[in-house]
């Protein structure tokens, strides 16, 4: 598996894969990251990359052909290359589109700047276009980083324990139970009392209160889904 980082700023993403789980998996071969900027496709004399909006508006554009000579090289190379778009306008990232990827064999992040990319190289280019929140970021670099990780957690192996997949927050529309370390006793908190006493079907029955409790709290649109699919079970069985 490959991550290209198509952006004008390297240094803002780079470092993020020099240290702890990622660099790990990195050093085992299984991903491997790669930088390609567009200025080196811009091949006027002072290398722009961008440009005023056609028919006025503030901010800057990224212009089209350096990016589209930077991705069709890409592509020339790699012609099975996913190519993501992270822009503010496109469709919400989600846990099931992170694992979904994870199978693919060459994964390509345009990062935007600016006020964004021109529309004509999304519209040729883009496999997936891509927003991470409802806010806007100054770019797409942290949005670019943000899906690479979600995505590479994963790849088979990158994650040394194989049950942090399974029970994790987002499964079935459920956020993840709390969870507890030691000491049992904090700041006179107890942690539930269950959880120490070793029978894991109270557990499991337990944690699956505390995931809806959780999820109700603080996601009503995921506690609602969640709510009809639990149904949808019952009836099924
Ligand atoms: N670029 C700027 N804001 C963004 C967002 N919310 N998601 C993806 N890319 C972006």
């Amino acid at each position: 598996m490959r991550f290209t980082f198509v952006t004008l700023f390297e240094n803002l993403v780079k470092p993020y894969f020099e240290d702890s789980i990622l660099k790990r998996a990195i050093e085992r071969s299984l991903f491997e990251i790669d930088f390609k900027n567009p200025r080196d496709y811009a091949f006027d004399k002072h290398k722009k990359v961008d440009d005023y909006k056609i028919g006025g508006g503030a901010g800057l554009l990224l212009k089209p052909k350096p990016l589209s000579l930077c991705l069709d090289s890409i592509i020339e190379k790699s012609p099975n290359a996913h190519i993501i778009i992270t822009t503010p306008v496109g469709k919400l990232f989600r846990q099931n589109d992170a694992k979904r990827l994870a199978k693919r064999e060459h994964i390509v992040f345009v990062s935007g700047r600016y006020e964004g990319i021109d529309e004509r190289i999304i519209e040729e280019y883009a496999d997936e276009v891509f927003s991470i929140g409802d806010f806007v970021l100054t770019g797409g670099e942290l949005a670019s980083l943000v899906m690479c990780d979600a995505i590479a957690r994963n790849i088979e192996g990158v994650l040394g324990n194989r049950e942090s997949l399974s029970e994790e927050s987002y499964e079935e529309y459920l956020l993840e139970a709390p969870s507890f370390t030691k000491p049992n006793i904090f700041k006179k908190n107890p942690s539930p009392s269950e959880f120490l006493k070793g029978n894991h079907g109270k557990i499991t029955a337990l944690k699956k209160t505390l995931a809806l409790a959780k999820t109700k709290f603080h996601r009503s649109d995921l506690y609602l889904k969640s709510k009809i699919l639990q149904r949808i079970k019952e009836d099924e069985k």
